[in-house]
């Protein structure tokens, strides 16, 4: 079978200007790609037939920012936070032991089984980081995990200085942007780092990604999640594809992003678990910003592998509408990973689709909680038909 009709679709939101919401719609899938949209009384022929019965089509989303590469979980510290305690970035230091002691083919088990839970939620793109690894054959493994199961890679070395290197962090800073690089960077199109309190400073965030971009990698950034600070205006200044988390924004901050092509990537499920104030995301909609949603999916922060809950928060509680939120977690998640071939429903594009047992994909965001994916389809596959 090479192509296939999805017809009696209800409504498909396509996030392509040529289409835009298309009400009463058909598709046609050739093996990995869209090969053509439009009335259902024009359908071409086609090897095989699906019909939708009314389902809402959307792009599958893709998650931009995730940490899927770790072993244990930090459920005690995420009661212990639920009682009062506050999240700070030292936690990180738990993941990283648990991942050290773990073997390659446990770290590619426990990462698969998260992606495919995330297929099934309707994800069909995900970003996957480093970073709990902190030692060159650590990260190095830890890359080569996530190389397995995602074309966008991002070696994230400089999650926080781990504790054998305390006292001297710049020898730390040294091996991120020498030995660890080398052995990391060729299994990775990203480097990342955590530019907060109790990570990275400034002067070391911009060696850390010029000794990145020199590797041909591109840039991202961990910014202003904690506390103010400079990562924002570094992401911009060095060209980042993302600055993500944007939870501490000054004016300066905002400007900067809205003069830039660096995409502000807010991730919900972290204040949701940290129990932290949620980024404004409708200041920066506002200021011409470019928004992407991800799950920031981690045992520590945001243990939510999930996209429509990160809908329905953006929408509940950072002012984005449901229509905002739904391109911010596809088509602003495709920006944030500077692809166009995901993240859309257009001709030639990779056909990576969702159908909801939903009239309108506003329901992910008036029915949360609600397990509204029916099917998905990645690169012109079914992975999870319930229909
Ligand atoms: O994106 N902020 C830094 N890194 C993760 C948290 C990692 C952890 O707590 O294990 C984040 O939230
Ligand atoms: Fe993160």
């Amino acid at each position: 079978m090479t192509s296939t009709a999805l017809t009696g679709i209800g409504l498909l939101v396509t996030h392509d200007p040529e289409f835009g919401e298309l009400r009463d719609a058909a598709l046609i899938i050739d093996e990995d790609r869209i090969a053509w949209i439009g009335q259902p009384a024009d359908v071409p022929a086609a090897d095989d037939a699906t019909d939708l019965d009314g389902r809402c089509v959307i792009p599958g989303f893709v998650d931009s920012h995730t940490h899927l590469v770790f072993a244990g979980d930090r459920a005690p510290e995420f009661e212990a936070r639920m009682a009062g305690q506050p999240y700070t970035a030292g936690g990180i230091q738990s993941t990283v032991a648990a991942t050290r002691a773990a073997s390659d083919d446990e770290l590619t088990a426990h990462a698969a089984t998260l992606l495919a839970e995330m297929l099934a939620s309707g994800t069909t793109t995900t970003e996957i980081k480093t970073g709990y690894g902190l030692s060159t054959v650590d990260e190095q493994r830890s890359a080569q995990v996530a190389a397995r199961l995602s074309d966008d890679v991002t070696f994230l070395g400089a999650h926080v200085v781990p504790p054998e290197y305390a006292d001297r962090p710049e020898d730390y800073v040294a091996l991120v942007t020498g030995p660890m690089l080398d052995a990391c960077a060729p299994h990775c199109r990203w480097i990342d780092v955590f530019c907060d309190r109790g990570a990275f400073d400034a002067d070391q965030v911009r060696a850390i990604l010029t000794a990145g971009a020199a590797r041909g990698l591109g840039l991202r950034v961990h910014a202003n999640q904690l506390a103010q600070g400079p990562g924002v205006q570094l992401a911009v200044e060095l060209g980042a594809a993302s600055a993500d988390h944007c939870t501490h924004l000054s004016d300066a901050d905002v400007q900067a992003l809205a003069g830039s092509a660096t995409v502000a990537t807010l991730l919900p499920g972290a204040e949701f678990s940290t129990r932290s104030p949620y980024p404004d995301a409708r200041l920066l909609l506002d200021a011409g910003v470019t928004v992407a949603l991800a799950t920031d999916c981690n045992p520590g922060s945001s243990y939510t592998s999930n996209m429509a809950f990160c809908i329905a928060l953006a929408v509940r509680e950072m002012g984005m509408t449901p229509a905002e939120a739904l391109w911010a977690a596809s088509a602003g998640g495709a920006r944030a990973l500077r692809r166009d071939d995901v993240g859309v429903i257009a001709v030639g594009a990779r056909a990576d689709l969702v159908a909801l047992r939903a009239p309108s994909p506003v329901h992910l965001a008036y029915r949360p909680g609600v397990p509204l994916v029916e099917a998905t389809w990645k690169d012109g596959q079914p992975i999870s038909a319930r229909l």
